[in-house]
């Protein structure tokens, strides 16, 4: 009954009965560097999922359209299908990753206030940095007020996830987001809110606990995402 529709790095999207709804598979593989690099992570796939779901309610309960609907399975999410944005939103707290290698900042500087970027979602072209320009006349990605509702959106996001993780003692770095349209043309948040989309430090001693442990080669990847899980589950 239900039909593979797509598969990409990280989950399998499925059909359901109804056209206007899929489920996202999670799987526990893991790539970095566009792929360049792959692995598993243990339990990733029941983490990343459970993670994305108490967020997603939590964004939800505060009056921000997302994507969600249920977790049906451990690993498994009912979606409503959206109209992809081909932009990944990024927002920062603190200096870290690649806003290090333009800026020659420090890892670990505060940013006055939080910094928003979108970037091209392009695999072939490696995902590049846009300006409002790129998006808006090159691209044309969305209209100018469409993308004003993303700053918005991303704005009142990151205050809200912030906020919530430093309940769970971590320190949101940094974090990608992706919308999409839904039937009515609303924009809705799309995708997953996980340690693999996020830069989570913990707070009391900068340990990290996301993706980079997997990405430069940390060591004890699987622990730090149940570590988070363990943490997210207790504060929701
Ligand atoms: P960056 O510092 O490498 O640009 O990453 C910024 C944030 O975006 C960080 O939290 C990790 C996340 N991210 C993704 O989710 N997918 C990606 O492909 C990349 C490059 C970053």
């Amino acid at each position: 009954m239900r039909e593979k529709l797509y598969e990409g790095k990280a989950k399998i999207i499925y059909s359901t009965a109804d056209p206007a709804i899929i489920v996202a598979h999670f799987k526990n593989d893991a790539t970095a560097f566009n792929a360049q690099k792959k692995g598993t992570i243990a339990e990733k796939g029941v983490v990343n999922a459970t993670i994305s779901a108490r967020l997603f309610a939590l964004l939800e309960h505060t009056c921000i359209a997302t994507h969600y609907i249920d977790q049906i399975a451990p690993n498994e999410l009912r979606l409503r299908k959206l109209r992809m944005i081909l932009l990944e939103v990024v927002v920062r707290n603190i200096v870290a990753g690649s806003l290090v290698k333009r800026t020659g900042l420090a890892s670990g500087t505060l940013l006055d206030e939080p910094l928003i970027e979108f970037y091209y979602k392009d695999d072939s072209l490696g995902d590049p940095l846009l300006n409002d320009d790129h998006v808006l006349s090159v691209l044309k990605l969305v209209t100018a007020e469409q993308l004003a509702e993303l700053r918005r959106l991303a704005l009142q996001i990151n205050q809200l996830l912030k906020d919530f993780y430093l309940r769970c003692g971590i320190s949101l770095v940094d974090f990608k987001l992706e919308f999409g349209f839904d039937g009515a043309d609303q924009i809705q948040l799309g995708d997953e809110l996980s340690p693999d989309n996020c830069r989570l430090w913990n707070l009391e001693d900068g340990r990290i606990l996301d993706k980079d442990r997997f990405r430069f080669d940390l060591g004890s990847v699987d622990a730090a995402y149940q570590e988070v899980l363990q943490r997210v589950e207790s504060a929701t």
